[in-house]
């Protein structure tokens, strides 16, 4: 069931337990699991931290404890069913997966959801989904005590009716509307499975974690500066690994802000006394150019997806046309591609301004974005966006052997100690994901299979272990998509979605695959994937592992590649 009052029904009732804090391993979980952990210090919660990367490792946990709080996994499943915890087992569920269960939302018992119900949640009602569980074969039968209830017409609608037609919005039409009939006719043999194929068959994301229990911070007034800038970062990360459309993004950022103001008022004295760590949060228009306070303008330009695909940098007519830009900024190229650190002051004071005057002559009209940035003393300025890419590139870093729950802990520990390893790393990722991507487009390496484009990457790709990771892989693949729509005629595979496979485990065999929906600037960023790769590894008997929490993200046995893709080809055509 959805909590209601966040303070009374979770908050007061794990002060006095113990708590297994179990969180999945992207940059919000990581933000919302920092604020959280401030909170239980601050009242001497006891709780276990486990960074949790799948549903195996959640099964294991569940023997110790009897109070658990998860972060950004357990929403979009039937939890109780999944783990069979023990019945005095109480989940608190904080996941900006959706849609979010049924089972989750109708059992009040063991399941508290902490999650906005503001957010387009569109949950089925009880009696749709649970009612007639014992009379399905009653067909027919529309007179009786039923009909007399709140809601006498849509719950009797034909099966052929509702899936496959209007009710169904694909956002590029035409091209899906069979596989969607298709994938109906698997799934309604019941009215209610109707229903349900109808709530759950695009996984989305609502609400940030991290804001979520910033807004409990806040209702506790426990909230300190700290936490906001976390709350900022996992906001953010929703923007830059494009979970979250546009409209929810300014709309949350707009919620930020405000609070934003409030602490700097709030703060106005202390900061008067500009202490060296004195840190400052300011709300800021910046550029869309990927650490370019940390790089120098040049390199960030030549690496950001928005620059690099707005001139199609892996063309010589695109790197030609970055010249001419550089020179309509009237910058000397010498300072262009220094260190931004070393710049002249003079100009660094208009930059922002020279290079969107310039941007919007090359029709990059929106290089800028609202975002924030946080001030550490006077040297250290950092946006939230490029903390979200340094975060993610020690998250998922392949540099040493190191465990998954050692790059958490290094992940989570660079919230609070600015790690410039982080950026270097982050650097590296962008470059190696441009370089990639030069050369997907290059060698024409983006098949289209019909009802979608398809990329895989083979063993030996120059830094094909990065891609192995499933946060730097869907950021490759947005960005690759994105490029792929700049630099193709063909009008009608601008509208396709993108699949992308790279080598996980090249012991075990194993490759991991991918889902995004189509690129556009109306995207309502709902995915298909995760069902549609169930059904053709259902089909096919593939060997396939569903154990990441987004479900359009899977491994599978590499030999099982063409049947898998066979099968999605004909499901979705
Ligand atoms: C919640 O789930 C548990 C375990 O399946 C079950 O025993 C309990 O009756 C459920 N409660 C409700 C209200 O559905
Ligand atoms: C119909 O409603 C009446 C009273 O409201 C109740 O006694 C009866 O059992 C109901 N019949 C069915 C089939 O639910
Ligand atoms: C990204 O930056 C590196 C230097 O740091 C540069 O060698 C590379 O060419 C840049 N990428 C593109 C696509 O220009």
């Amino acid at each position: 069931m959805f909590i209601t009052d966040i303070r009374k029904e979770f908050y007061e009732v794990v002060v006095n337990q113990r708590v297994a804090l179990l969180v999945a391993p992207d940059i919000d979980a990581i933000c919302a699991c920092k604020i959280i952990q401030a909170l239980f210090h601050c009242d001497q919660v006891q709780y276990t931290l486990v960074p949790v990367s799948g549903w195996q490792d959640l099964e294991d946990m569940l023997r110790f404890y009897r109070y658990f709080v998860l972060i950004n996994c357990g929403a979009n499943v039937d939890l109780l069913e999944m783990l069979q915890p023990d019945d005095d087992s109480i989940f608190f569920i904080c996941d900006t997966h959706r849609p979010v269960d049924v089972v989750n939302v109708y059992n009040d018992t063991q399941i508290k959801l902490i999650i906005k119900q503001d957010d387009d949640l569109g949950v089925p009602s009880y009696d749709d989904i649970f009612r007639d569980e014992d009379d399905d074969n009653e067909e027919g039968s529309d007179s009786g005590n039923e009909s007399e209830g709140s809601e006498p017409s849509g719950k009797r609608r034909r099966f052929d009716e509702g899936v496959g037609g209007t009710k169904v919005r694909w956002f590029y039409e035409g091209v899906c509307d069979k596989a969607i009939s298709k994938l109906a006719l698997m799934f309604h043999s019941f009215l209610r499975r109707e229903i349900l194929f109808d709530y759950e068959q695009y996984e989305y994301h609502g609400t940030s974690a991290a804001m979520m229990f910033f807004e409990l911070a806040w209702v506790l007034t426990k909230d300190t500066k700290d936490m906001l800038w976390w709350a900022i970062i996992g906001l953010t990360d929703q923007q830059v690994h494009d979970k979250i459309t546009h409209i929810k993004y300014v709309t949350d950022i707009a919620t930020m802000q405000r609070h934003v103001s409030r602490h700097s008022h709030r703060n106005e004295d202390e900061e008067n006394s500009l202490s060296i760590d004195c840190m400052r949060i300011s709300f800021e228009y910046d550029l869309r150019l990927t650490l370019y306070q940390h790089w120098s303008l040049y390199e960030s330009i030549c690496n950001s997806s928005y620059t690099s695909c707005h001139f199609k940098l892996w063309t010589l007519n695109g790197q030609k046309k970055l010249q001419e830009f550089l020179a309509d900024m009237g910058l000397p190229l010498k300072q262009v591609r220094q260190k931004f650190n070393s710049m002249d002051m003079s100009i660094k004071e208009n930059l922002r301004d020279v290079i969107e005057e310039s941007a919007n002559k090359y029709g990059m009209k929106d290089i800028r974005i609202q975002t924030f940035g946080v001030h550490f003393g006077f040297k250290n300025r950092f946006l939230a966006s490029d903390m979200v890419h340094a975060i993610a590139a020690l998250l998922e870093s392949t540099e040493k052997e190191e465990s998954d729950s050692d790059n958490f802990i290094k992940a989570l520990d660079s919230l609070s100690r600015l790690l410039h390893s982080g950026i270097d790393l982050a650097k590296k990722k962008l470059i190696a994901v441009q370089q990639t991507i030069a050369s997907c487009i290059c060698t024409n390496l983006i098949l289209s299979q019909g009802p979608f484009l398809y990329c895989y990457l083979m063993e030996g790709t120059p830094d094909v272990r990065l891609f192995s990771k499933p946060m730097a892989l869907t950021l490759l693949c947005k960005y690759l998509l994105k490029a792929f729509v700049h630099s193709t005629r063909n009008k009608r595979c601008r509208l396709l979605p993108l699949i992308m496979a790279a080598p996980k485990d090249v012991e075990k065999g194993t490759v991991i695959v991918v889902g995004i929906p189509p690129e556009s600037e109306t995207s309502d960023k709902k995915n298909f994937f995760g069902r549609a790769f169930e059904k053709a590894a259902e089909s096919t008997s593939s060997r396939t592992l569903h154990d990441h929490f987004d479900t359009s993200i899977i491994e599978l046995k590499t030999e099982d590649r063409s049947k898998f893709l066979d099968a999605l080809v004909t499901l979705l055509s």
